[in-house]
This record gives C-alpha cells, sequence and structure tokens, in this order.
C-alpha cells in the first residue's frame, strides 16, 4: 500500500514534471557564530560571555546548518542516492572550523544512515568526506591565496575616482566610527566589521551602546553591504576571485551534458562565508546590496528540460536562514533560464581564468624588457669594475 503509493507519486512526477534538475552546484555560507572580531571598545569583548569562542559556530549555526542538510535530501533524492555513494557528490569547505562545521552539519541532515549503513543504533549519523586545504593555497573558496595581479588590479580601483567619490559619502560615519570604536575606520569591510559585531550582539539580546542608537542599523546596512562588491568590483577582480569556482561549476555541467554518464558528480557542496556569497553574486550581476545572512545559499542548477530538448541554468538565492523555497534570479541579458552555452558565453570574461599563470604575470612587457636592460647595463658596470679594480690590486699586492 505504501510502496505502491510512492510508485503512483513517482508516475505522476515523472510524467507532468517536464524539467530535472541533472546536477547542482550549492553554496553555502556557514551558520550562526559569535563575532569573529569585535572592535577595541566593545563591552562584550570578554569571550566568557559568549557561548563559544570567537568566531565559531553555535549550537544554532549547527541547527540551521541541520535543518538545511534536511532539505537538500529532499530537493535532491533524485541525484544522490540514500545511501552514501562517494563518486555522487563532493563537499569542499573552506579551511576555518565554523565552515567544516557547518558542512559537517548539513550532512548530518543530508545522509542519515538507514537500513544496514546504521553502524551504531544510539547514533543515527555517519561520516561522510569535507575536503579542503590550507587557506594560503585555496584560490577556490578563501580567496586568500597570494594573486599579484589581483592586488594590482585592486590598488587601481580603490585609487579610482568613482570608488574615492562613492566612499566619501560615508567619510562623516567613518569618523563617527572611529571616535567610538577605538580603531581607525577607512572602508567598506571596516564598516561591515563594526556592523557585523553589532548585528550580533544584538541578535543575542545585549543592550548595544548608546553611540550605535542613530546609526544602527539603518545607516550601517547600506555600506557594510557594498563591501560586498569589492573583491569583484570590476571585470578582472571578478575573474581572479570567483573564477576558480565559476569554472569548475561550469566544467562540471558541461560533463554532465556531454558524457551522460552516471558516474559524474551530481552535487558539488561549498561551505564558505558571507564574502564567497556576495563576491559571486554580484560577478554574476545579481547582486541586492544586503550582506548575506547566516546559511545564505546560492543553488546553480542544470536543468534538462524535457520539451525544449535543452540544458538550462538556473540560479536561485536562499536570503533568509528559515528553510524555504529560494527566490529565481533572473540572469542578466538572459532571464531565469539560462541556455548552458549561452550562460557560459556570458561569463567568458569570468570562466576561462588561468588562475596560477596570470596571477603570477603581473608586469606589462615594457617592464620585463626594462629589467632585461637594467640587468645588462649592472652587468657591464660590473665587468669593467672587476678588471679596473684587479688591475689596482695586481698593482698594489705585487712584491715590491
Ligand atoms: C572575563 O569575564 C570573566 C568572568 O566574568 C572574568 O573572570 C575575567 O576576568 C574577564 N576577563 C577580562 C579580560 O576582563
Ligand atoms: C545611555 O542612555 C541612557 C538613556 O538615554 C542613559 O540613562 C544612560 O546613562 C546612557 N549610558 C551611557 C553609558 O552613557
Ligand atoms: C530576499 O529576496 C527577495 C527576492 O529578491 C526579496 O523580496 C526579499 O526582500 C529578500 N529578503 C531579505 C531578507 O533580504
Amino acid at each position: 500500500m505504501h510502496k505502491s503509493s510512492v510508485l503512483f507519486t513517482l508516475l505522476i512526477s515523472s510524467s507532468f514534471c517536464l524539467e530535472t534538475v541533472k546536477y547542482a552546484a550549492v553554496i553555502y555560507r556557514h551558520g550562526d557564530r559569535t563575532p569573529v572580531d569585535p572592535y577595541p571598545t566593545d563591552p562584550y569583548r570578554n569571550e566568557s560571555l559568549w557561548p563559544v569562542k570567537f568566531g565559531e559556530l553555535t549550537k544554532t549555526g549547527i541547527q540551521q546548518h541541520y535543518a538545511l542538510g534536511q532539505w537538500f535530501r529532499k530537493r535532491y533524492s533524485h541525484l544522490l542516492s540514500t545511501w552514501y555513494d562517494s563518486s555522487e557528490i563532493y563537499v569542499r569547505s573552506t579551511d576555518i572550523d565554523r565552515t567544516l562545521m557547518s558542512a559537517q552539519a548539513n550532512l548530518a541532515g543530508l545522509y542519515p544512515p538507514k537500513g544496514t549503513s546504521i553502524w551504531n543504533k544510539a547514533l543515527l549519523w555517519q561520516p561522510i568526506p569535507v575536503h579542503t586545504v590550507p587557506e594560503a593555497e585555496d584560490e577556490l573558496l578563501s580567496m586568500n591565496r597570494p594573486c599579484p595581479a589581483y592586488n594590482t588590479e585592486h590598488e587601481k580601483y580603490i585609487h579610482s575616482k568613482t570608488y574615492r567619490e562613492r566612499l566619501r559619502k560615508y567619510q562623516p560615519l567613518m569618523d563617527y566610527l572611529t571616535a567610538y570604536t577605538g580603531f581607525k575606520v577607512k572602508n567598506y569591510a571596516d564598516i561591515n566589521r563594526i556592523y557585523n559585531v553589532l548585528f550580533i550582539e544584538n541578535l543575542y539580546k545585549f543592550k548595544l551602546p548608546n553611540w550605535t542608537h542613530s546609526i544602527f542599523p539603518n545607516k550601517l546596512a547600506e555600506p557594510a553591504g557594498l563591501s560586498f562588491t569589492e573583491l569583484t568590483a570590476t571585470p578582472l577582480m571578478a575573474r581572479y576571485k570567483v573564477g576558480p569556482l565559476l569554472k569548475e561549476v561550469l566544467a562540471n555541467m558541461f560533463s554532465t551534458m556531454t558524457e551522460k554518464s552516471t558516474k559524474s558528480t551530481k552535487v558539488s557542496i561549498y561551505s564558505c562565508h558571507d564574502l564567497n556569497i556576495g563576491s559571486l553574486l554580484n560577478a554574476l550581476g545579481v547582486f541586492d546590496g544586503k550582506c548575506p545572512v547566516y546559511t545564505a545559499t546560492i543553488l546553480m542548477e542544470l536543468i534538462f528540460d524535457d520539451t525544449a530538448k535543452g540544458y538550462f541554468v538556473k540560479i536561485s538565492y536562499r536570503n533568509t536562514t528559515k528553510i524555504i523555497e529560494p527566490n529565481v534570479l533572473s540572469i542578466p541579458f538572459c532571464g531565469t533560464r539560462c541556455p548552458l552555452d549561452r550562460f557560459a558565453k556570458l561569463y567568458e570574461n569570468i570562466v576561462t581564468v588561468n588562475w596560477e599563470r596570470e596571477c603570477n604575470k603581473q608586469f606589462p612587457p615594457i617592464l620585463g624588457i626594462s629589467f632585461f636592460v637594467g640587468l645588462g647595463i649592472f652587468g657591464m658596470i660590473y665587468m669593467v669594475h672587476k678588471i679596473c679594480f684587479n688591475k689596482v690590486y695586481r698593482r698594489q699586492g705585487s712584491p715590491i
């Protein structure tokens, strides 16, 4: 009876559902955490006031990601077997406690052991691998791996007129913050640092100091949100910062489409930070300017449409900690369902990055030439000097 109703549902849904998700890249922010770095005059700087150490995932954060993992199980049950199959899923996290823990809590919700995979009846959990690399080697998620070419472009950007004029609007606010927080607030990231701490203290029902009343949350929210556009402000910056991730996602989509192999990865999960979420949305041209919330999730799904007999990219964004159906975003110049080839063409500027080579090839040719010319001149001076010096030395050093 139960089995036949499941079968009936399957029949109904397969005959009416013309769109199927064939592959999904899931990019989420970690769950609820304590402040990472309270400002110097913060009355709540004492770590013992908090449930866990600074910057760590809280119990609420664990619960949020567990619930999200359960929701993924429902959404992707046609892609992911109930039994863990290592060829179907790949999970990657930044090398930070809160994202690693978020991924693990999420996977506990996504892969509760069933039947013979239960290994301890008192613990309905099973280990699922979460991959990571050290931050300084991670261009995919931590975005902290050194990239000289990016730094050059970033410097150019923050000295541009557009950037400086927009920031100047917030100078009075930054002076105000500098006066009360005990540290020099000089850009959007600094504003966001304070906004983020106040947001958490408010969430945890700490009484905020009087000086915050005139600016929190309203006056801080907008410039704090702008901090998420900074890393990907120009097409070249976007290429370096989100190129590697978008390139990987697109490669998975194309291999799903072409190989039609049952062996290819069905779901990739990336556990990361608000900065990843904001930067990716901004690079895609769909950022709404709001600080990404805990567990904010971008779903990049490859859809097969049986009527159109084609593959489409659909991007959805869950901008709340609640478990709800995410909003489908409209991809600029393409809409809510973007043909895969067209999508790849639209973001060609970002996804064609050859990260390692381009990051370290920062000198323009003219500088390279000057370097060798300089080296040549130096060499000649050295030789001349050495010959003369040898003569002098011989003259002086020769026995009388
Ligand atoms: C933090 O609070 C604890 C408990 O109230 C107290 O023992 C400790 O001295 C405080 N530390 C600082 C640096 O104020
Ligand atoms: C903050 O403001 C309240 C009322 O506006 C006042 O009673 C309190 O003394 C002020 N606190 C400080 C630290 O100035
Ligand atoms: C989330 O996104 C939707 C659609 O873009 C928007 O209407 C809503 O206000 C957003 N919610 C928050 C909390 O930003």
